[in-house]
């Protein structure tokens, strides 16, 4: 039965073609963007924060063949020139809402905004140009959002019992127990049938596996070590990578304990900024409501 049950899921997923937004949010994004008031540097901020907005956007290019290199995950800012804003409105105007975030979901949101962070600091400072690792670290979790859709009651017990007495496992294995697969795998099957580029889904099928794929173990190795960082900074459960998963990337030496306390820093400093773009959005809102 749990064969023919993820079975089921996978096509499910794979005939998903949108995600839906809170209507909050999808409000605010049909706003700004029909007012055509919003700068490209804030409309790329919009997407850089709303990162179920940005998947869809680039699913968009990758469905519509827009890349001459079809390997390459187009930044916000580069997506905003791919993409005029007319086409961004329809897409906007077509999209499913629900009602609120919980707030775990709020804190996932802002997990992968500060994975992201990380992950770009991680390249930054080791001089590497790899846009897809950037790309697997947003989107790395997006398979919650597809549980939420496709399973909500099973994706509900999931959050009560993360809430709950099972505080101490690791919560993609509740998933392999009640759904009987967990998110990386759904978020994997969802990005690659959105068209994005092996090396973004399969780190993202790995992040939370004791295996690479021999294709991509250092991308594989590198999520790992920024998803689990984040998650210590955030008192999230997650399981310790293996340290020879660690190796692939060189990063099983290093103590994770100063990493730790500097991502603390940056998640209350990301939060902040999250805030005040919230805010900016809302005062261009309401200036935009009354003209
Ligand atoms: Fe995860
Ligand atoms: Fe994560």
């Amino acid at each position: 039965m749990n064969d023919f049950e993820r079975k089921t899921l996978t096509h499910k997923i794979r005939q998903l073609e949108e995600l839906p937004l809170p209507v909050k949010n999808l409000v605010a994004f049909r706003t700004l963007f029909k007012s055509g008031k919003i700068t490209k540097r804030e409309a790329a901020m919009a997407l850089d924060h709303g990162y179920v907005l940005f998947c869809q956007l680039l699913r968009r290019i990758f469905v519509d063949d827009m890349l001459e290199d079809r390997n390459y995950v187009p930044n916000p800012a580069q997506t905003l020139d791919f993409l005029p804003f007319e086409t961004i409105c329809d897409i906007l105007q077509n999209l499913p809402v629900v009602d609120s975030l919980q707030d775990s979901e709020h804190d996932e949101w802002e997990h992968a905004s500060s994975c992201r962070i990380l992950m770009e600091h991680l390249l930054r400072i080791n001089d590497l140009n790899m846009p897809h690792l950037i790309a697997a670290a947003r989107f790395h979790d997006i398979g919650h959002m597809v549980f939420r859709i496709l399973t909500p009651k099973r994706f509900g017990m999931i959050e009560e019992a993360a809430r709950s007495e099972n505080k101490g496992i690791a919560r993609h294995r509740m998933e392999e127990s009640i759904i009987h697969m967990t998110h990386s795998e759904a978020g994997a099957i969802l990005l690659e049938s959105w068209g994005f580029p092996e090396s973004v889904w399969k780190p993202v099928l790995y992040h939370h596996y004791d295996t690479t794929p021999p294709d991509y173990q250092f991308e594989t190795a590198v999520l790992q070590f920024v998803d689990w960082i984040d998650s210590l900074a955030r008192e999230r459960n997650i399981d310790d990578p293996m340290d020879f998963m660690l190796a692939y990337a060189g990063l099983d030496t290093l103590d994770p304990k100063p990493w730790v306390k500097i991502q603390r820093r940056v998640v209350r400093y990301n939060e902040m900024r999250i805030r005040k773009f919230r805010e900016t959005e809302f005062a261009l809102l309401k200036e935009q409501n009354a003209e």
